[in-house]
């Protein structure tokens, strides 16, 4: 029962985008009412942490202990009682090494586990999925039951066109039947993502259990959001490619102007306190063929001290926080270290470098940043879906909660013992570039921004295809998400204010 209560809490406190430290946990678990100080926790830190700390449980049970006479209700001294959020607070990165298992097999079991488990767990207890069963109990006889698994193929039938999935979860494997035009083949199911299926069983037991509907994990509809206690800002840019021929200097030149108070609107320069880079920091040596005839900058190494030189323009107060792209010169494989200390060396003390991905807050909003090479996969095989348009796939993203789940593609996944492509907590916002254009859109209350590039169009993109929207940057209110779109393409910034 007590690992129950254990994991419920857990449960709870992420479902309300905390993450709950071990000490923290362990006061909960010790007190007599644990789900009520929970409830408690969560209801006194609108302008709170991400993270329940030890210190914020004894905060709460100090005041239930010493109530003033006449002073006001407990959630109100809570709520002052709790620290503020730090400016910079790291949640989660997505690179956890070393791989468990010499053996790729034994590897990426290990990989795909750990995504089960973390996806499944934020889907049990749905009432959409009423009887939920291990695949191995499923009955045919009892006419309707519900499964968690992972999608392993997506098939056809080749005369009426309904769906044939093969779904597997730790204990077995099962085929079901989506029918044409039904509920579950509205939206695109895509392998390796992970599912809830309400199943129906037919009489007939030599046929394939039929699909009602499918759950995904999804952002709860209701949950806590994270918003500043002030209305401090963060600027988000993608795709910088620095050392390419095709770099926009005189675009980059009117955005630190512009931070450092010398452009237009300094009072918006003056209330941004935080930079976010999704990747792509420099243009990197042979990531396509023939790269070398765009680079102007052919060694890597000149490329980091030339992006250091770069990013010295900004404004030293400023909280910089990069992570590294398919371009940057750490692992391609997903998820993708920090960049090595000896590159890290080369950029300004004000710049922290994460692993691609990463969860951290400012200001208490928690921040989702993943650079995006997974468009590259999710676009085909996601009807309709778009390079231009790659916030619609961001809200796919979302409902997966999964930012890369195509295994074998042209992603390359890390055989890691945690999946750390899972998006878990629910963030505020979600930050990609590699589409090098520029989208804004929201979802159940997540921001969702594709950060555009500083790089002008390639040879390469244009035989791809991709066109390109540079020099765009969100500037985004932490205490409302509100944003500004500056423009600095013509080498003077101009700024729009985007309809919530
Ligand atoms: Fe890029």
């Amino acid at each position: 029962m007590a690992g129950d209560l254990r994991e419920h809490l857990v449960h709870f406190f992420e479902e309300h985008h905390k993450l709950v430290e071990a000490g923290a946990l362990q006061l909960l678990l010790d007190d007599h009412q644990p789900l009520v100080l929970s409830q408690e926790l969560v209801e006194n830190s609108v302008d709170g942490s991400p993270v329940v700390t030890r210190e914020m449980v004894e905060a709460v049970l100090a005041l239930r202990r010493t109530p003033a006479v006449g002073a006001a209700p407990t959630a109100e001294l809570a709520r002052h009682a709790l620290p503020s959020p730090s400016p910079f607070e790291l949640v989660q990165e997505g690179f956890v090494g070393p791989p468990v298992a010499s053996q790729p097999h034994a590897a990426y079991q290990a990989l795909f586990h750990s995504r089960y488990r973390a996806l499944a767990r934020l889907m049990r207890g749905r009432p959409q999925l009423p009887n939920l069963r291990p695949i191995k109990d499923l009955r045919a006889s009892e006419g309707g039951a519900s499964i968690i698994g992972m999608v392993r193929d997506v098939r056809e039938t080749p005369q009426r066109h309904h769906l044939i999935l093969t779904v597997d979860d730790d204990t077995g494997s099962v085929e079901v039947l989506v029918p044409k035009g039904s509920p579950g083949a509205r939206v695109a199911i895509l392998p390796d993502e992970v599912v809830g299926v309400h199943l129906s069983f037919a009489k007939d037991a030599g046929r394939l259990p039929r699909v009602v509907n499918i759950e995904r994990p999804d952002i709860p509809v209701h949950r806590a959001v994270g918003r500043a206690p002030r209305g401090r800002r963060a600027i988000f840019l993608s795709d910088l490619h620095v050392g390419s021929r095709s770099f926009l200097l005189e675009p980059w030149k009117a955005l630190t102007e512009f931070l450092r108070g010398q452009g237009p609107e300094p009072w918006l320069a003056a209330s941004i306190d935080h930079v976010v880079i999704a990747g792509d920091l420099v243009d990197g040596i042979g990531v396509y063929p023939r790269q070398e005839r765009d680079l102007a900058i052919s060694d890597v190494v000149e490329q980091y001290v030339e992006l250091g030189r770069r990013l010295s323009e900004l404004p030293e107060r400023l909280n910089v926080v990069a992570i590294p792209g398919n371009h940057d010169a750490v692992c391609p494989a997903e998820p993708q270290p920090t960049l090595p200390s000896s590159l890290a060396t080369h950029l300004p003390p004000n710049v922290r470098v994460l692993a691609n991905p990463s969860a951290f807050a400012l200001e208490g909003v928690v921040v989702e940043a993943y650079h995006g090479r997974s468009f590259d996969d999710l676009i085909p095989a996601i009807p309709g879906a778009s390079y231009a348009r790659p916030t619609e796939v961001m809200k796919r993203m979302l409902q997966m909660r999964h930012l890369a789940p195509i295994y074998g593609d042209r992603t390359p996944l890390a055989p890691l013992p945690r999946d750390g492509l899972v998006i878990d907590p629910a963030p505020d916002i979600l930050v990609t570039g590699h589409a090098h254009t520029y989208g804004v859109d929201r979802y159940r209350g997540v921001l969702l921004l594709n950060a555009s590039t500083w790089q002008a169009e390639t040879e390469y993109q244009r035989m791809r295809n991709i066109s390109p929207v540079p020099a765009r940057a969100a500037v985004v209110d932490l205490s409302t998400l509100g944003l500004f779109t500056g423009d600095f393409s013509t080498g003077t910034a101009t700024f729009a204010a985007v309809p919530t």
